[in-house]
Formats: C-alpha cells, structure tokens, sequence
C-alpha cells in the first residue's frame, strides 16, 4: 500500500499551490518530480565532497568514486545486469547514439524499429542510413496499438538488429519483449530496447529478458536531469568502438598513440555528472522502496477511471489500446480539428493540471497518421484519485467550449 502522507513529505512540490490551487502533475513520462532523498545526496556532493572520481586520489576524491561505484552497483543490481555493463550517459538518447555509432554497422546492415518510435530511436538510424548505407525498416503495429508478429516476422529474417521501444511513449503500450528478442536471436539479430518509458513501471531483467543492449533515462524515474545508463551485454560492449574518446577513456597515450581502458571506463569520456549519477543512484533505492506492485496498481487505478471518463465524451479518441490495462500509466488523446495544445494550456491555467501537448517526439506517427497532435496525461504513483477527477471536471468544463 501506498503512503501518501510519507509521499507528500517526500515529494515537496507536491504541497505547492500556484493561484491558491494544488498543483496536479501528469506529465510524467516527460519528467518524473523527484524527491528530497534524492535532492539531498546531490546537495550533499556539492557540499561535502564536489570532487573527481577516480583521477583524484585525495579523500574527497576517494570519496566520490566510491560513492559513483555504489550508483552503479545498485542500478545494475536493480537492472539485473554486471557493474561493468552499466554505462553511464546524459540520457537515453546519448545511449542509441552511442549504439548506432559504436556498432561496426556496414551498407545495407538491415535495422527495423517500430512504427512508434521516439526520434531518438529513429533519427540516428536515418542519419546511418545516409552515412553508411545501412537499410531501416519499419513494422507496422496492428490498427490497436498492439504489436504485429507477422509484420515482424516477414522482416526480421535479415535484421541485424531490432531496435524498438518498450513502451511507448506516446499511447503507453507494451510490447511484449522477450517474443521479440526471441525470434531476433532465433533469425541472428540482436535487439536493443530503449526502455525509458517500462522502467518506470515494470521491473526490467535483463538476463530474464535476454535483451543485448536497453537504454534509460534518471530524470523520468525520479532522478536527476542529464543522467542516463546504456546497458550492453559484456561481450558485446568489448566489440563496440567508442565514439565519445578522451578523458578517462585510456590507459595511457603517447604523441602517437595511447591504450585504450576497459569496459565500462571507455566508453565514459570526460569528466562525468558526479552529483547526477550519485542521485540517480539514491532514486532507484527509492523506487524500490515504493515497489512496483505498487505502482501498477496505483497507475492502473487512475486511468482506468480517466479511461472510462473519457469515452463517455463522444469527441474524444484515445490513442492505442482502449483497454487502460494495457496503457501504462498513459492516456493520449485528441478530438479531430482541435489544437491539443489549446486544451493543455486552458487545464494549466485554470486548474494547475499540467500535461503535456503535441508530438511527443514521434512526428512520424501524427504525419504517417495525419493527427495534428494529442493531449497526453501520464501518471506515476504520486498522483491520486482526487486529482484525476479534478482533471475530467476541469476536461468536461473546457469542452463546452469547444
Ligand atoms: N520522451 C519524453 C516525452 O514523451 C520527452 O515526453
């Protein structure tokens, strides 16, 4: 069970008021809030020790990379991984760059995503496919939002690799990965998921799932902004070339040379978000201690209220799946002819509900589909039943006047 008076002392934005009203936070999937634990550890690098790991062999120095060596262990704890598989990026995006430019991929290396892919996972395939001549493929979801095994079979024959999204961000929906990763590995291809959306609400094992690379961000599941982890199967990540090198990536160098370090060090160049990966360390302690049975059930509580609510408005279509079950914590939705964004910014002003307008970073899916935009309301499990029903009293009153 959830706690949510020890919730709302954790979470200080919570007991906010803009205009003497509560704020109601359902953009989540874009930002997760985070809570003082994780705001403390932060405070405390920049107080106590804002120091170098590793290079700095001081007290302080000692004390930030022993303190950077416990984020990783417990993230790769949480992820089911090895210590070394976990490296540590600026978010999710950086991790498929990484991917796509590490991966020795040749001309016409064929790689096959969804139909629903955020442009981190479909811009860096493009930009591949102009540089080296690989070939992108996409599957076609079913007209449900669900996924497509026969689509996906006719093309996976001759993938070299299955780049998808867990979940998506923009209906909320699953795909169900370790099928997938399956018949990849069964037709010789290996699979990366970007995970940023699932981890947040579903544990990720990733020797459960046999999955060879995943890619997540800290700031939605309640860490820090500009912190992220690539994760890669050991072997694997031996046979990538980095292509972030520098700072702390070699051994050694001479005019002429230098040796590179191993796994995971080379593959984190420069100086690195000391405070930001401590604290994202400290957010996956938290979540655990939330759990996420907990979550689920929260999440699935409020939108299959909002879900119900909102097909009782004959204008409104959601996106995806109408089985709120199968949507995460998601709810996007649109009414033909309206600008979305009217509706987002009219819920903020009268009623402190933020959510978030527009594309989502998936333009490929509103131009394939030719939908200008959703509204998108994406719940965690600081959010109540109050709230929710603030957010469809507020809904119905604003669509009066449209
Ligand atoms: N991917 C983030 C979102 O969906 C930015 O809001």
């Amino acid at each position: 069970m959830l706690n949510f008076e020890k919730i709302k002392k954790d979470f200080p934005l919570l007991n906010k008021q803009i205009k003497n009203k509560p704020i109601v936070y359902f953009d989540s999937a874009c930002m997760s809030l985070k809570p003082r634990q994780v705001i403390e550890a932060m405070n405390e690098y920049y107080f106590e020790y804002p120091s170098c790991a590793v290079r700095s062999l001081h007290k302080l120095g000692k004390l930030t990379t022993k303190k950077v060596k416990e984020s990783r262990k417990i993230i790769a704890n949480f992820i089911n991984a090895d210590e070394r598989e976990i490296i540590f990026t600026r978010n999710t995006t950086e991790g498929i760059n990484l991917l796509a430019n590490s991966f020795g991929f040749k001309k016409g290396d064929l790689i096959l995503t969804t139909d629903k892919e955020h442009n981190s996972n479909l811009i860096p395939w493009q930009v591949l496919v102009k540089k080296k001549g690989v070939c992108h493929k996409i599957v076609e979801s079913n007209g449900d939002g669900t996924f497509n095994f026969e689509n996906y079979e006719k093309l996976v024959k001759n993938a070299k690799l299955v780049s998808m999204v867990h979940t998506s961000n923009l209906d909320g929906m699953t795909i169900p990965a370790e099928e997938i990763v399956k018949i990849a590995h069964k037709n010789g291809a290996l699979v990366f998921l970007d995970v940023a959306q699932s981890i947040t609400h579903k544990r990720i094992d990733v020797k459960k799932m046999d999955v060879d690379f995943v890619a997540f961000s800290g700031h939605k599941m309640l860490g820090p902004t500009g912190t992220g982890v690539f994760y890669g199967k050991y072997d694997l990540l031996e046979t990538l070339e980095p292509f972030l090198v520098g700072g702390d990536t070699v051994e050694y160098s001479t005019y002429s040379d230098h040796k590179m370090l191993e796994v995971p060090e080379k593959f984190e160049a420069g100086l690195q978000d000391y405070a930001g990966i401590i604290g994202f360390g400290e957010a996956v302690k938290y979540l655990e201690t939330i759990g996420f049975e907990n979550i689920k059930n929260q999440e699935l509580l409020l939108n299959n209220y909002i879900t119900n609510e909102i097909n009782k408005l004959s204008k409104i279509k959601i996106i995806g799946s109408n089985d709120s079950t199968l949507r995460a914590g998601i709810i996007s939705f649109y009414i033909d002819g309206v600008d979305m964004h009217q509706i987002a910014l009219m819920l903020d002003e009268m009623s402190n509900i933020m959510i978030r307008s527009g594309q989502h970073c998936v333009h490929s899916w509103f131009d394939n589909k030719k939908i200008k935009n959703s509204a998108r309301v994406s719940l965690y499990f600081y959010n109540t039943m109050q709230e929710a029903q603030e957010f469809i009293n507020s809904l119905n009153k604003i669509l009066q006047i449209f």
